[in-house]
């Protein structure tokens, strides 16, 4: 299978503390450690993606690491986010146990998964780990624009990422312009709807008349929003698709028919139910 082109490698934007980060990551949400992941992850490496997206509630850091190292690409050129399990008490310790199993000496970004027993309470945690030196960008994932207000009331260091479920049908939009407003980067986590997305009649309409897929016209649409988008596949062939979205553009008419499918009223909140 071929490669898909350099142009994907080439894909970031400057986070607000200037770190760069690649548009397109890979995410291993319900990917098996073992076999599974380490294969997802070097595909995706093989395809072009610079961006994988783990968290330790995953429990699959040990395979994306040892993907990476089996690589054999310079540590610097991959960006590995992984996520704070706020069941847990102590944010810096669990950074370290983080790098340990990613074997890796520092996390691209470290996030806070989702704002469990309060949206502060683990900030100077993650500030320390940031100090540190354990995530060379921290933030925070599942916050409302609420619950990202309380934390810039607090933070020295400001989180640079509110990672969240995003896609036209859940096109937040309160949260995204509050996210703007903050300098803060919105991450689109599920952008296929863990799939249930993908068997829209429009998305489908769409990806006939433009010659792409649905998932590549989803994925297209959070980019062209210029966001930062996270699709999950253990396919080989769909992890190649889904980062083949730099080479067509959706008309604005097609971008207005996507938006026309939000089922959350612009909400600002991050999401309709908690599961924590
Ligand atoms: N921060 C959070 O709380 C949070 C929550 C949810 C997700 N996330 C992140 O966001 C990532 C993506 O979200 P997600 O896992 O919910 O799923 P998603 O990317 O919205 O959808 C993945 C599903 O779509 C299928 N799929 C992927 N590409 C396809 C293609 N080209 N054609 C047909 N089917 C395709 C996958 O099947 P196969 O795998 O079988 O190919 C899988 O069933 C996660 O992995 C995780 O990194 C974060």
């Amino acid at each position: 299978m071929a490669a898909v082109s350099s142009e994907a490698d080439g894909r970031t934007r400057a986070l607000a503390d200037g770190n760069e980060i690649p548009l397109v990551g890979l995410g291993v949400w319900q990917v098996p450690d073992g076999r599974e992941c380490e294969e997802a992850v070097a595909w995706a490496l093989e395809a072009g993606y610079r961006h994988i997206d783990t968290a330790q509630a995953y429990g699959n850091e040990r395979s994306v690491g040892k993907a990476l190292r089996d690589s054999g690409l310079p540590r610097e050129d991959v960006f590995i986010t992984t996520k704070f399990y706020p069941a847990r008490q102590d944010p810096e310790a669990e950074a370290q146990r983080s790098l340990e199993r990613l074997g890796v000496d520092s996390l691209d970004l470290y996030i806070v998964h989702w704002p469990q027993g309060g949206p502060t309470w683990a900030w100077d945690g993650m500030q320390r780990a940031h100090e540190r030196g354990y995530a060379r960008s921290i933030g925070v994932s599942n916050f409302s624009a609420s619950e990202l207000d309380a934390v810039f009331a607090i933070a020295d260091v400001h989180p640079v990422v509110n990672q969240i479920q995003f896609s036209p049908f859940e096109y937040r939009r309160g949260l995204l312009d509050a996210c703007d407003g903050r300098r803060v980067a919105v991450e689109a986590y599920s952008p296929l709807g863990t799939g249930r997305h993908l068997g829209d009649a429009q998305v489908a309409d769409i990806a006939e008349r433009v010659g792409r897929t649905p998932a590549q016209v989803l994925i297209r649409w959070a980019v062209q929003r210029d966001l930062i988008v996270l699709p999950k596949s253990t396919h080989r062939e769909r992890i190649e698709q889904n980062a083949q979205v730099f080479d067509f553009e959706l008309s604005e008419a097609d971008v207005a028919t996507l938006d026309g499918l939000d089922r959350t009223n612009g909400t600002d909140r991050a999401l309709e139910s908690l599961w924590w």
